[in-house]
């Protein structure tokens, strides 16, 4: 670890193996828990950056015999306006390349719903943060980073202890939603996201980067000072998590230099 960074830090030489690595430190959790009788509960994360970790969890289910069987999952977030069907709805994503091709049961996923009544949002987010907590708490949460430095969509200026709760979604993040949306004006203007301090009561988090476009945000979350401006910043403060990044991802470190 370089002097300047406020992170434990893993670089690896790209997405591709940097996603196995990841997918392996998930499928031990899986396997220490299963050995106790006990259930794994994963807070997982949409994007781009964990689809290749996604594709090894379930390359471990078909071809290795990793069971989710005993996993409960509940995800970071939903755009708020989108049905489950709805094909950039969160629900969907996961579904998709994810849970249609494991053995977890249905009864197990959650992802936030997009669809309440505007009047509903409050209650339906209590019973989130009240439902990750029968579950017994996260036991591990993956993250990716929006170039706002949002985490789920813990958008800036987010406080370190909210919790589960509607949001207003970021320019940057709503431009970078635009071409999968079929542009901007078609991108929800808003979302419910774990809070920050949802997130930071998971036991164990990994956070994601990829590419050279996250080069800027990784430099502010790892060698920034701590502040609302970045809520990704607030990880520098959890006792156990580690960025998981690509070389471009960390070209613009200290280290790299
Ligand atoms: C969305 C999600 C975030 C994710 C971010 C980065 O905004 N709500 O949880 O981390 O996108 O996406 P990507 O992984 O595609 O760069």
């Amino acid at each position: 670890m370089s002097n300047v960074e406020k992170m434990k830090l893993e670089i690896y030489p790209d997405q591709a193996a940097g996603s196995v690595a990841v997918a392996q430190q998930i499928a031990q959790i899986i396997r220490e828990k299963n050995a106790k009788g006990e259930t794994a509960v994963l807070g997982l994360a949409t994007g781009s950056s964990p689809l290749k970790v996604y594709a090894e969890l379930i390359r471990m289910c078909r071809e290795e015999g990793l069971s989710f069987k005993n996993v409960k999952t509940f995800n970071l977030d939903e755009y708020y306006g989108l049905t489950q069907d709805n094909d950039q709805s969160y629900w969907y994503f996961m579904h998709h390349n994810l849970f249609d091709h494991i053995d977890i049961p249905a009864e197990n996923v959650n992802v936030p719903c997009g669809t309440m009544a505007m009047n509903e949002v409050e209650s339906w987010c209590e019973g989130y943060e009240k439902k990750i907590e029968a579950a017994g708490g996260l036991d591990f949460q993956l993250l990716g980073i929006g170039r706002s430095g949002h985490i789920g969509f813990n958008e800036p200026p987010s406080d370190p202890q909210s919790k589960t709760r509607m949001i207003h979604l970021h320019q940057i993040t709503r431009n970078d939603a635009a071409p999968a949306f079929g542009g901007l004006d078609n991108v929800p203007t808003s979302a419910i996201t774990m809070g920050v301090g949802t997130i930071f009561k998971a036991k164990k988090i990994i956070l994601m980067a990829w590419g050279a476009s996250k080069a800027d945000i990784i430099k502010r979350t790892v060698e920034g000072v701590m502040s609302d401006d970045v809520p990704a910043t607030y990880l520098q403060a959890h006792p156990n998590c580690t960025f998981v990044v690509d070389k471009a991802a960390a070209s613009l470190l200290e280290r790299s230099k």
